[in-house]
């Protein structure tokens, strides 16, 4: 496995690699959420790439950039044993040289749900993930279903842009008490891990609702909205019951839903997601 940090030393390293080339975007502090998609990128491509960037500019101000986890070292050592071929682990000063200009905003898919809520975050992952894929220059690049609106906006940034870029995504790895695998997680103390289940409790109520033939997304979103209520520990931010392509709130569920909430448990910001199958 080859670390790299400089472009230079990039495109060396790349210009060696077999393809199918696989490209996994993190900011590191990997979890299994994160090791799922480096295997289903092993299984897809000739060579696997991972960069390991915690992104300055999707953070917003009173975020947690500064606090948020690292260790690259036993990143580094996961992705050895894991046959990864490539890790990419640029600086700062790489991704966002003096007097840096350019940003990619993608609009009307950045609008609701957590772009409502984290001004600039998107604007922030998508030019931080197209300067990934310029460099990399991947065939595949995998993503979380874990973050199901950034999967909608990468995917209409690579339409956009025309990258000619496959994007794979992979479900939610969950905790066996069902709460989804998050770096942040470690910001819980005892009594909060616990009482974040509650987001996977909210969402499998509501499947279970809709199981039973509810299809009034307001209901939906209510039985949700309540069953968070119920755990004290949690506080909502929003709850969303909305079309899986477009993102726009529903009114009556017909096609393909997305469940998606962003839940405060203490100071910790967790989200979680769940897609609705006709
Ligand atoms: P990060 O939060 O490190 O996540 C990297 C990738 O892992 C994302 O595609 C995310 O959706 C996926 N992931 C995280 N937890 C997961 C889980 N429990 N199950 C499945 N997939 C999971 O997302 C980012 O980094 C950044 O925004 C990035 C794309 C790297 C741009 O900076």
């Amino acid at each position: 496995m080859k670390t790299v940090t400089t472009l230079e030393e990039l495109f060396q390293a790349r210009s060696e690699l077999p393809s199918p080339v696989g490209l996994v975007p993190t900011m590191g502090f990997l979890h299994e959420g994160h090791l799922i998609l480096m295997r289903q990128a092993k299984q897809t491509c000739a060579s696997v790439v991972v960069s390991i960037f915690v992104n300055p500019t999707q953070f917003g101000p009173g975020e947690d950039l500064e606090s948020y986890p690292r260790d690259i070292e036993h990143d580094l050592a996961l992705l050895e044993h894991l046959g990864v071929d490539l890790v990419w682990l640029p600086t700062p000063e790489v991704m966002y040289p003096p007097n840096y200009q350019t940003w990619v905003e993608v609009s009307d898919v950045t609008q609701p749900l957590e772009g409502s809520f984290r001004p600039g975050h998107f604007r922030g992952v998508t030019t931080v993930v197209s300067k990934l894929f310029n460099a990399v220059r991947p065939d595949v690049a995998v993503f979380g279903q874990k973050d199901a609106q950034q999967v909608a906006v990468v995917k209409q940034m690579t339409r956009d842009l025309s990258y000619p870029i496959k994007i794979d995504v992979v479900p939610i790895v969950r905790e066996g008490d069902g709460l989804a695998l998050s770096s942040r997680n470690t910001y819980l103390k005892k009594p909060q891990r616990k009482a974040a289940t509650v987001l996977y409790k909210s969402l499998r109520k509501a499947e279970a609702a809709y199981l039973e033939g509810e299809r009034r997304a307001d209901a939906i979103r209510r039985i949700m909205t309540d069953t968070i209520a119920e755990e004290p520990l949690a506080s909502v931010q929003y709850v969303s019951c909305a079309d899986l392509d477009t993102l726009q709130e529903l009114e009556m569920i017909t096609s393909k839903a997305l469940l998606s909430m962003a839940v405060y448990v203490g100071q910790t910001r967790l989200i979680d997601n769940w897609i609705l199958q006709p």
